[in-house]
Order: C-alpha cells, then structure tokens, then sequence
C-alpha cells in the first residue's frame, strides 16, 4: 500500500469513529440504537473499495474490540460483539467485499444500479444479519426481529443516499475503488 493509501484508509476510520461520537437513538422497542456510524461503513466501502475498506473496517472493529470506546456512544468491549448488535458488527466487516463485488459487476453503470448496490449490501444485508443475530441472542422471534428491523430502514436509507451522492460528487466510479 502507497502512503496515500495508508493516509486515506486512516482518515476513512478516523470518520467512523467522529461519527460514532454522535449520541445513538434509543428506540426502547428493540433493544438496538439508531446510529450514525453505518453512513461511515458504506463511505469506507464505496471509497475505499473491498480492501482497503474492509482493512479500515476491521481496524476500526479492532480497536472497539480491545476496548478503545470508538462504538457508537463511546462504547467498546468483547460483550458488543457477542450481544444483541454483533450481527451488524458482523455484517459491517462484511460490507466492502459484496458492495466491492456488486460495483465490480459489468452491467453496473447506471445510477440507480450502484444506489441499489449500496443498498442491498450496506442497509438490506446488515440489517438481515444483524435480525437474525438479534434472534440469536435474545428471547425475540425471527419473524419478530425481522419487522423490529423495519424500524433502520428508512433512515438507513437516506444514510445510504447520502454515500451515493457524496461518491457522485468525488466520481469514484473507477476499477480501483470496485476491485475486489
Ligand atoms: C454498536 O454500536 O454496537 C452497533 C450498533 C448497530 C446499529 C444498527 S446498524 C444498522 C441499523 N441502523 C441503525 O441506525 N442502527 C442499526
């Protein structure tokens, strides 16, 4: 990895983390926040691509881990990643790679298809993988934690929007940021 690159994939999981330090919303029905930090994973996968992105990801999921309070909330520890939302930790590392893969695909050129890219992996498969990991580990049925998701799509949604725009504007589309 060039300098540049180190440079940019750490400014990228500095961004996770200030993004974290905005407070999470506690919705009281389902026992995950709203947070602001997927908008930080989406960004890292789109402008990183699958490998640095998920290089910046598993850096940032490290120091969480070890106990540096860089989770939403200054919030860290082993406990996050085995509790009701490890699943979407889990599909956060995961986020580069199928969003790299989706981009990388030949037919994807038009707008509304790498929207939809951005979609699918950084709101639709986190949110399934973070439901079925909430089924898991708490006395929530699978049916139950699937519609208590509904709840993030909305607001992931924009999130998602939000990266779309922001990587139109710096033109990123190219075979670097897609490469897996
Ligand atoms: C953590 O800080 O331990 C992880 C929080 C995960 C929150 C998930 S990410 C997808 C969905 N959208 C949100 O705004 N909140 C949940």
């Amino acid at each position: 990895m060039k300098i540049t690159e180190i440079v940019q994939t750490a400014l990228i999981t500095a961004t996770i983390i200030i993004l974290g330090m905005i407070p999470p919303l506690p919705l009281g029905f389902i026992p995950v926040p709203i947070v602001m930090q997927n908008l930080g994973i989406m960004l890292a996968a789109v402008i990183l691509g699958p490998k640095k992105g998920t290089l910046a990801i598993f850096g940032f999921l490290l120091l969480a881990l070890i106990g540096f309070p860089v989770l939403s909330g200054g919030q860290a520890g082993p406990a996050f990643f085995v509790g009701p939302t490890g699943g979407y930790l889990l599909g956060w590392l995961l986020t580069p790679l199928m969003i790299g893969y989706g981009l990388s695909r030949p037919f994807i050129n038009r707008r509304w298809s790498r929207l939809s890219i951005i979609w699918f992996a950084g709101v639709l498969l986190v949110d399934v993988i973070g439901s079925v990991w909430l089924w898991l580990v708490s006395p929530i049925s699978l049916i139950g934690s699937l519609v208590l998701n509904l709840a993030f799509i909305p607001a992931d949604t924009l999130k998602a929007v939000a990266v779309y725009l922001v990587a139109e504007r710096m033109r990123i589309w190219n075979k670097e940021t897609t490469r897996l």
